[in-house]
């Protein structure tokens, strides 16, 4: 990323994704104002710890609000002259999404909405939005951004969705550039508890029995950690190069799709422990199989995802196994 200073609003920078960012946005000597609920979706005590690292860093600052209280925006956007916006916070996850769609809906959409308005009212020109891909929903692979995306299959995908064509409204009707960036499966250090590698990493280290969903053929593009948090710097720096307002939508995956029970078997041997399997019917909300489409990202963005499978997972058992209780 450039080492021009900048002052950055990252909401939901407590999490596993935002608190990586937060720190590459330090990096280059800027200013993070990290927006976080510390929502109980998983427990708070990892976004907790995650918050530990970057508290002492110079430029860092934290502010425990949520993105659907309009006072405490308005006090935020006030009190700070913001150069971007980069809006990560959201409920995240399919099959919870289908348990409480309302709360989904509530945070992804309405926080969003809120989230532009003051970015209109406060003059905040520059905007990048988390996607994700699950708004391909069933689509053919690999996913392409030029491809329609109209038939989401969970309320979470929906929501992402929905988000993405709110940007784009805010960017025609108030010039606020924006990058919406489609994550695929994002793994590495301080992966969310509820995301399958984590899941059955602990199991497994636990001698628990770990369920897989279908016949083990259903695939993710799994993503490092470090390789997203490139592809959000290198839009980040796009935004801030452009002379011209943009709205763009880019994928950040790996192009190298992981079968589930090559992924378990890539666990096993990392952890040096075979798992105990259990087979269930694949669950409604799931996709059958992503798989990203980077080139747009490599052509506008220089995305070039570089971390081996077993290196990010090796990386990521290396933190789990020092973060367990
Ligand atoms: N992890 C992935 O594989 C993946 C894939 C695709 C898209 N995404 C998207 O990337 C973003 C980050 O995902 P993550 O895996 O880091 O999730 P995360 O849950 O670790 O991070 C989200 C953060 O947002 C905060 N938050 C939630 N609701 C809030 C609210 N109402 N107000 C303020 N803060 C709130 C949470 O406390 C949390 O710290 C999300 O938008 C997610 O939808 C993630």
């Amino acid at each position: 990323m450039s080492k021009c200073k900048h002052r950055y609003l990252v909401s939901g920078g407590a999490g596993f994704i935002g608190s990586h960012l937060c720190e590459a946005l330090l990096e280059t000597g800027s200013e993070v104002i990290c927006l976080d609920n510390l929502s109980d979706f998983y427990d708070p005590r990892i976004k907790l710890a995650n918050l530990h690292t970057l508290l002492p860093r110079k430029g860092f600052s934290f502010i425990k609000a949520d993105i659907r209280d309009t006072d405490a925006l308005q006090s935020i956007f006030s009190s700070n002259s913001i150069d971007m916006l980069v809006h990560i916070a959201a409920m995240a996850g399919v099959r919870p999404s289908i348990e409480n769609p309302r709360l989904y809906y509530d945070v992804n959409l309405m926080g969003t909405q809120k989230l532009l308005e003051m970015c209109r009212r406060h003059g905040v020109k520059k905007l990048v939005f988390a996607s994700s891909s699950s708004v391909y929903g069933n689509n053919c692979v690999p996913f392409s951004e030029a491809d329609p995306v109209d038939n989401p299959i969970s309320p979470y995908a929906a929501s992402k969705k929905a988000a993405e064509l709110m940007c784009h409204t805010w960017y025609h009707l108030y010039d606020i550039s924006t990058i919406c960036l489609r994550f695929f499966t994002v793994y590495g250090p301080r992966q969310r508890p509820d995301l399958a590698i984590h899941k059955f990493a602990r199991d497994i280290l636990a001698d628990k029995t770990i369920t897989l969903f279908g016949d083990g053929s259903s695939s993710r593009d799994y993503t490092y950690v470090k390789d997203i948090i490139a592809g959000v710097s290198a839009a980040v720096d796009r935004l801030h190069a452009s002379e011209t307002k943009l709205y763009e939508i880019y994928n950040l995956g790996n192009a190298e799709p992981i079968s589930l029970i090559d992924m378990v078997s890539a666990l096993e041997q990392v952890l040096g422990k075979k798992a105990k399997l259990r087979h269930k019917a694949m669950q409604a909300g799931d996709v059958e199989r992503t798989f990203a489409d980077i080139s747009k990202a490599g052509e506008f963005l220089n995305y070039a995802p570089s971390t081996p499978f077993m290196e990010g997972l090796q990386n990521f058992v290396d933190w789990l196994v020092t973060t367990k209780d």
